[in-house]
């Protein structure tokens, strides 16, 4: 048993769509979010800036007792996490874009990937798309704009509309039926994104809720679950100014009361 937090960090908040799977899927888990807010995005950054961004934030949650990481943010897992992995001896859990699940249930065998610049040169989804290549056509497109709309609160905005539509009309007029969120960002597009789809049968793959049952894999073989009945905490860091954290924390917040009415109603 350890009741030490589990920490999550992104380059800001898009990492909290996965730190919200993780509070669903282990409600007794203290949870240390941070958001790199004064450097993102990461998209478009060298390896060697993502290697030394990732790393400070790993220093500092580490300082404060992480008892496991999760690098919740696709641009930083492909760029930094083999070296994390290699230096820091906290086990690492970091994200992946879905191909598997939508290569192996597509009915149409044209798929897409959207993500950040980093995700879809980095090594790891290179080889995790020649696997699945000989199978399905897999189709790739940065989200340009994306992630500073969702930073900037305006997920649900004409801009973010206009922007969807540009990036995923063109992969939807090639017949895919299965859009990968490759960008921990990208679920807070999930509203405007099936506004664009309107009532085509497109299904959008989030990978969080495998990445959570994934920590408490890694708990459970390390024997480091928190304890029965131990009370959650949950807090809230930033490289970003008070005005960001608050940010987080408000967000944050807004989503603990949407996993707490889930509750009370029964649905999930
Ligand atoms: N949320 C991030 C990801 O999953 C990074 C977005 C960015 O900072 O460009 O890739």
């Amino acid at each position: 048993m350890n009741n030490n937090p589990i920490a999550v960090f992104d380059s800001g908040l898009g990492g909290l769509s996965v730190w919200k799977e993780i509070v669903r899927a282990l409600p007794e888990e203290s949870i240390m979010y941070y958001g790199d807010g004064a450097n993102c995005p990461y998209g478009g950054k060298s390896q060697a800036e993502i290697i030394r961004l990732s790393e400070a934030i790993v220093r500092f949650l580490l300082d404060r007792g992480a008892k496991l990481i999760v690098v919740a943010c696709n641009t930083a897992t492909a760029g930094a996490i083999s070296y994390l992995r290699a230096h820091y001896a906290v086990p690492f859990v970091g994200m992946e874009p879905a191909v598997k699940p939508a290569a192996e249930h597509s009915e149409t065998g044209v798929i897409a990937i959207l993500a950040t610049a980093g995700t879809l040169k980095g090594k790891l989804f290179t080889e995790t798309s020649q696997r699945f290549s000989a199978g399905v056509k897999i189709l790739t497109r940065i989200g340009e704009g994306f992630v500073e709309l969702i930073e900037t609160g305006r997920a649900n905005s004409t801009q973010a509309e206009e922007a969807v539509r540009r990036t995923v009309e063109p992969l939807l007029a090639q017949g895919v039926d299965r859009l990968v969120l490759g960008c921990t960002h990208y679920p807070f597009l999930a509203e405007t994104l099936r506004r664009v789809i309107g009532d085509r049968p497109v299904e959008l793959i989030d990978p969080a809720p495998a990445i959570a049952r994934r920590v408490k894999e890694v708990l459970t073989e390390r024997n480091e679950l928190a304890e029965a009945g131990h009370l959650a905490k949950y807090d809230y860091f930033s490289s970003g100014d008070e005005a960001y954290r608050g940010r987080l924390q408000e967000y944050g917040e807004h989503l603990l009361l949407g996993i707490k009415e889930e509750n009370e109603h029964g649905k999930k």
